[in-house]
């Protein structure tokens, strides 16, 4: 057996850590050899809640679960941490982007990208999901000056997932037929959906049809999250939670022979991308590390799409960078 290692999931008391936690200790993000130890951090009036996540979590007896701390103290959550999922902050409501979070959410980045700086393993691998995802990864690098910048990631891969199920809608198979999907640039309504490199089961998507992907298929994965939060009352936990652990799995795992996943990451300046802004990337992940497809054929529309999510995350780059 392999030896645990530690798991910091931030607001573990909320809707999406109540779906990731248990995930996590079953095995599902670091496979079913790999012991872990979870630290919950959350903010004081939640620690009663937390508690209840806790005892749910023993009540399990899951076998891969070696050990749990609790607190609401960062530099106690990211002690020694090798993997950190940064759930922990406030969602927006009907009506917001995600964008107008940015000021909220902030300064709960930069207080944990100190704390990790300080007290988590260098190696660690950092996921974003709480939004502004992208901008919030920024902010928790920039305030992290020892961990290698290209540990911080943030969550388009929900919007991958999204993608995914309407092509397998639309066209009648299932999601693993489909390979080679792509989300360019900023978990947000400027997000490109890319299907260009698509396959089904190896070839080619062929006969999509222009009008469906521009007015339909696009919007409705760049809305997907706006449209969850008008009909449940509350933006999306379980889908989130899965698509986090997709997430951490192939990074750390690894992702499939002749495939790529979407991963917000710190651009090199990759297909033109401004050095530094967390873009969303095709990559592939190979023993613990990701790199980013290269030599994909951009067209004009491709490029038009990709300039404008870029310009968005250079906009919020701009709002933030007093934090740094
Ligand atoms: P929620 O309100 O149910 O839970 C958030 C939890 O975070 C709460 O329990 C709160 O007490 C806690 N929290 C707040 N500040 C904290 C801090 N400083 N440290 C630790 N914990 C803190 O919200 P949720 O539905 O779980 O969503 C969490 C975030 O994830 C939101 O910002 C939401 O917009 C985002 N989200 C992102 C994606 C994505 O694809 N990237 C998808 C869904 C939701
Ligand atoms: C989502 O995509 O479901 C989340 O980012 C929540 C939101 O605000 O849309």
């Amino acid at each position: 057996m392999k030896q645990p290692v530690r798991v910091v999931v931030t607001g573990a008391a909320g809707q999406i850590g109540y779906q990731l936690l248990f995930r996590i200790a079953a095995g599902n993000m670091l496979g079913p050899d790999q012991p872990v130890i979870l630290h919950l951090l959350e903010i004081p009036p939640a620690m009663n809640a937390v508690q209840g996540v806790v005892m749910e979590l023993e009540d399990c007896a899951f076998p891969l679960l070696h050990g749990v701390v609790a607190t609401d103290d960062a530099n106690v959550a990211f002690k020694d941490a090798n993997y950190a999922l940064l759930v922990g902050a406030m969602p927006r409501g009907p009506g917001m982007e995600r964008s107008d979070l940015l000021q909220a959410n902030a300064k709960i980045f930069s207080v944990q990208g100190k704390a990790m700086n300080d007290h988590a393993a260098k190696d660690i691998k950092v996921l974003v999901v709480g939004n502004p995802a992208n901008t919030n990864a920024l902010i928790a690098q920039q305030n992290a000056p020892d961990i290698d910048p290209g540990q911080f990631t943030a969550m388009t891969r929900l919007d991958h997932n999204r993608a995914l199920a309407q092509l397998s809608g639309k066209f009648n198979v299932q999601t693993n037929d489909l390979t080679r999907m792509t989300i360019w640039g900023n978990h947000s309504s400027t997000q490109y959906p890319d299907v260009s490199q698509v396959q089904v089961n190896g070839c080619d998507l062929t006969n999509v049809d222009q009008t469906w992907y521009v007015d339909e298929f696009i919007p409705t994965v760049q809305q997907r999250g706006a449209a969850i939060i008008k009909a449940r009352g509350a933006s999306s936990a379980a889908s989130a939670a899965s698509s986090a652990i997709d997430h951490m799995r192939n990074w750390a795992l690894g992702t499939a022979a002749g495939d790529w996943v979407s991963m917000a990451i710190p651009s090199d300046g990759s297909y033109g991308v401004a050095p530094g802004i967390i873009f969303s990337y095709p990559v592939t992940c190979a023993n613990g590390q990701y790199s980013i497809v290269q030599d994909l054929p951009v067209s004009e529309f491709s490029q038009s799409r990709i300039d404008a999510t870029e310009a968005e995350l250079r906009e919020e780059r701009s709002a933030v960078e007093h934090l740094f």
